[in-house]
């Protein structure tokens, strides 16, 4: 029956799954905690205006959006940049900045579900308030490359550009607000002809088509060599110029600071996101068209939503993805061998002392299992192997009399007869 499968887009994830999630999660919290962000939680549910300002028409098209029992016309999380503006906005204006915020959980958008793309999906998401020095803008960078570096993977690279280049063009040019973020969402879905028609039934000088034909062709990996063309070719617009000049210092600075990443700068890379400002960026890998992460600076937001005028950057790696990436690369995850014991009693009466035993060796923070199927031994130590134990520990009559239990170590498949009082060392003694 349909209310026993998932409502399409969203998913299970079983134990494999799970874990692989929460291990992107874990390296990207100690990252945080690493560069000094600390983490803040907030509501999945939000009001609906707040998501809706400066997101995008298709964010806002996406929205899981309702009416609550109280009449509030809220939504679920489709990103956490809102939020944390909000925070800045209300409840954290006073605090010393610059201010970093790092948050993980789950973000819904109403996307079409294909490979990649899932209408329930997890961010980790890193916010940098209160500083425009480009040295904040290397550090949202950097923090990034760490965190692809630390997850293993074998190449990838940063698609890098400033949203102040094409903002540049058609504010000179006399676009208002509204037609450019349509202009910009048509080049972030690639859709550069639209974009350009667009462009051109919004009087923009035959010069200004020219300019940004040009601009969209401008990228490349060589990055200095870009800049100069890019700089070149928008010469006639001073704030785009400007732009490309401080796009320039923040990757001379990573650079000088000898992080090390390959780059494709394209001049005319537009995000979805109506609230940045300055430097743009995604994560990619070979073989996955879709980004990783994505972020930006966004100077405006905070001020919108009524707080002091404050200057922004962050990135969310997408989780998912990264899952994904990491699998399609067959990294590995890097989660230290740990011993996991399963404990059998070989008769019922024994059984209490099974549990008995589970509590000293989880005192000396070795996992256990205690057999409950009420099992015989040979199909209760199948049941072990299958589960991945390392060890199991048999609790028999004879033994028991003397203070001892049976070892059988299951990866050696040797065992031997210890003393209770020494299980936890003995067990611990296995994987030195
Ligand atoms: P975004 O580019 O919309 O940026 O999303 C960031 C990342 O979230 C994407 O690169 C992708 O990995 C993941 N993602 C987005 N949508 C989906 C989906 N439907 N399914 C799976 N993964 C998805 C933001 O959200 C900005 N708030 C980033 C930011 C933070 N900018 C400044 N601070």
């Amino acid at each position: 029956m349909s209310q026993f499968k998932t409502v399409r887009g969203m998913r299970d994830f079983l134990p494999k799954d799970a874990e692989k999630i929460r291990y992107v999660e874990k390296i990207a919290r100690e990252l945080a905690h690493l560069y000094g962000y600390e983490e803040v939680i907030t509501p999945v549910l939000e009001h609906y205006n707040l998501l809706a300002a400066k997101s995008s028409e298709e964010i806002r098209e996406r929205m899981y959006a309702f009416k609550d029992l109280g009449g509030r016309r809220v939504a679920l999380r489709p990103e956490f940049t809102a939020s944390i503006a909000r925070l800045i906005a209300t409840k954290m204006r006073n605090a010393p900045k610059p201010m970093k915020l790092f948050c993980t959980g789950s973000l819904y958008r109403y996307d079409e579900p294909q490979y990649g793309r899932f209408r329930e999906f997890w961010q980790a998401n890193y916010e940098l308030i209160g500083s425009n020095e480009p040295e904040t803008d290397m550090e949202i960078i950097t923090l990034t490359n760490d965190l692809a570096r630390r997850l293993g993977f074998r190449r990838y690279w940063f698609k890098i550009g400033h949203m102040g280049i094409l903002r540049g063009i058609l504010n000179q040019e006399g676009v208002a607000e509204g037609q450019q973020n349509l202009i910009m969402q048509l080049l972030d879905k690639k859709r550069w002809d639209e974009a350009l028609t667009l462009a051109k039934e919004s009087n923009i000088s035959q010069n200004g088509i020219t300019v940004l034909k040009k601009t969209l062709e401008t990228k490349g990996k060589d990055v200095s060599q870009v800049l100069k063309t890019a700089k070149r070719v928008v010469a006639d617009y001073d704030d785009a110029v400007a732009a490309i000049e401080n796009l320039g210092k923040i990757l001379e600075l990573t650079e000088k600071s000898n992080v090390k990443f390959e780059t494709i700068v394209e001049a005319g890379f537009a995000r979805g996101l109506e609230y940045y400002t300055g430097i743009i960026f995604e994560l990619y890998v070979p073989d996955l068209e879709i980004a990783l992460g994505g972020g930006g600076r966004y100077d405006k937001l905070i001020e919108l939503f009524g707080g002091e005028q404050t200057p922004a950057v962050g990135v969310a790696p997408g989780i998912d993805r990264l899952v994904l990436a990491m699998d399609k690369q067959k990294v590995s995850l890097k989660i230290s061998e740990e011993n996991k014991v399963m404990i059998i009693a070989v008769d019922e009466e024994l059984r209490t002392k099974a549990v008995e035993l589970s509590l000293t060796l989880r005192k000396a923070k070795i996992p256990v299992d205690v057999e409950l199927m009420g099992r015989a031994v040979s199909k209760a130590l199948s049941d072990a192997d299958r589960r991945g134990a390392t060890h199991a520990v048999i609790v028999g009559t004879k033994e028991l009399k003397e203070g001892k239990v049976v070892l059988k170590d299951l990866k050696k498949r040797e065992q031997r007869i210890v003393e209770i009082k020494t299980l936890s060392k003995e067990i611990l003694k296995d994987t030195g």
